[in-house]
């Protein structure tokens, strides 16, 4: 069905174009997207990430799982379908982020190229940008930073991204970010070096 058979008009002209908001803000909005296993730094990479760009003039947003979970997302769990369309929500959000020039850092297991591929397409193949952040499954297991891996093994979370639900390493990923090899400080400024020619203005 079209918008109008489903009688929805949607306004995408005359209203100030993202291209004016991020004139204003002296940047280029983009989607970084940090994809990997429970434990394997996303979090820790989009925190300090986020630093780096505050102190050089850059407005972000992080977009975490565990929190969006909490809010628009909290009516989802982790089965297949829930995983998609958390993530297709996500995108959305994102979207409506880059149409106000801001940029955002997205943390998010994302487990299937599936997944990965229809944010990619909600959002854009010029805006999105795929960070694989890796550890191996036994690092990210032995960091357990909530001890969630500790609790699946015990059979007390279904589902588990690893253990008991797959993760499909990215193929075509644009950055890979290997932070059992690297310290915080290090994969910061791999993401930075990439980043940073994608959100200035020349
Ligand atoms: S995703 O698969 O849909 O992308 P998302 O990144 O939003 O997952 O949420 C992952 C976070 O939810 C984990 O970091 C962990 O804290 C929590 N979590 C709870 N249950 C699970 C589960 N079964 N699998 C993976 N993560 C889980």
């Amino acid at each position: 069905m079209t918008p109008e058979e489903k009688n929805i008009f949607p306004v995408f002209h005359e209203i100030l174009s993202r291209e004016e908001k991020e004139n204003l803000l002296k940047q280029r909005a983009r989607v970084i997207w940090l994809t990997g296993l429970s434990s394997s730094g996303k979090t820790t990479i989009a925190r300090h990430l986020e630093e780096e760009l505050f102190s050089r003039g850059f407005l972000t947003q992080i977009l975490d799982g565990d929190n969006v979970r909490t809010g628009i997302n909290k009516n989802l769990g982790f089965s297949a379908e829930d995983r998609f369309e958390n993530i297709r929500r996500i995108a959305e959000i994102s979207k409506l982020f880059l149409q106000c020039g801001i940029i955002t850092i997205n943390c998010f297991i994302s487990p299937t190229e599936e997944i990965r591929e229809m944010a990619r397409h909600i959002i854009g193949e010029g805006d999105f940008f795929e960070i694989y952040i890796n550890a191996p499954l036994n690092i990210c297991e032995g960091r357990d930073v909530k001890g969630l891996y500790c609790r699946a093994r015990r059979g007390e979370i279904k589902e588990f991204t690893g253990v008991t639900a797959p993760f499909e390493v990215p193929e075509t990923c644009d950055l890979e970010i290997r932070t059992d090899l690297m310290t915080v400080k290090e994969s910061v400024q791999k993401v930075l070096n990439f980043m940073l020619p994608l959100i200035e203005v020349k």
